[in-house]
């Protein structure tokens, strides 16, 4: 699996030191806005392992919910549909909102309008990825990245390279046209 990354392009230290002080800045946020139970939706699957680390350094009460979103079906470009399978129940709940990447913005600006439809009392975003795409910009995010097709640390290609511990650029002959 390995030989099929090109390059490596934000190890493995370097992402757990940020998502660390991602969750400190949220949680010191929190407290100055008197927020003390947030309700967290984890964009499955990208945002799967970004999520799980990003909560073990949260020092506070929190609601898990999980929501499959998908637009891209496995591939490289999106469809430009975004299919969710759930709305969970946020009403009158301060909603941390958490994907792997931003790149039409689609999926976060889609799902953040639900939630607020469905009564979320606030609704505060968080990216790891932002490939300075799309106009919109999360309330925290991780990386800006090249607009590149990047994998790993959650992020797939036709479903693999999920578990890699790094995120990285896929080698172009992996991808079929
Ligand atoms: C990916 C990624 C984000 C979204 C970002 O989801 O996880 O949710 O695309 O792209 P956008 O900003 O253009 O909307 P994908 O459809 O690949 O599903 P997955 O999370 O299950 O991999």
């Amino acid at each position: 699996m390995k030989r099929d990354i090109q390059k490596i392009l934000i190890d493995e230290d370097v992402i757990h030191k940020r998502v660390a002080h991602l969750a400190r800045q949220f949680q010191r946020d929190c407290i100055d806005n008197g927020i003390e139970t947030v309700t967290v939706v984890i964009l499955l699957k990208g945002a799967l392992l970004f999520a799980a680390d990003f909560v073990r350094h949260l020092d506070m009460k929190i609601q898990v919910e999980l929501v499959n979103a998908s637009s891209y079906n496995g591939g490289t470009k999106s469809s430009g549909v975004v299919a969710l399978d759930r709305t969970p129940d946020v009403l009158n709940k301060d909603v941390l909102l958490i994907d792997d990447i931003l790149d039409t913005g689609l999926t976060m600006t889609t799902v953040r309008k639900q939630l607020l439809e469905a009564g979320a009392a606030s609704v505060t975003t968080c990216v790891l990825l932002d490939k300075r795409v799309s106009d919109y910009s999360c309330d925290f995010t991780g990386f800006d990245i090249p607009n590149e097709f990047v994998v790993g640390y959650g992020l797939d290609y036709q479903g693999h390279y999920r578990n890699l511990p790094y995120v990285g650029v896929l080698n172009p002959s992996c991808i079929s046209i």
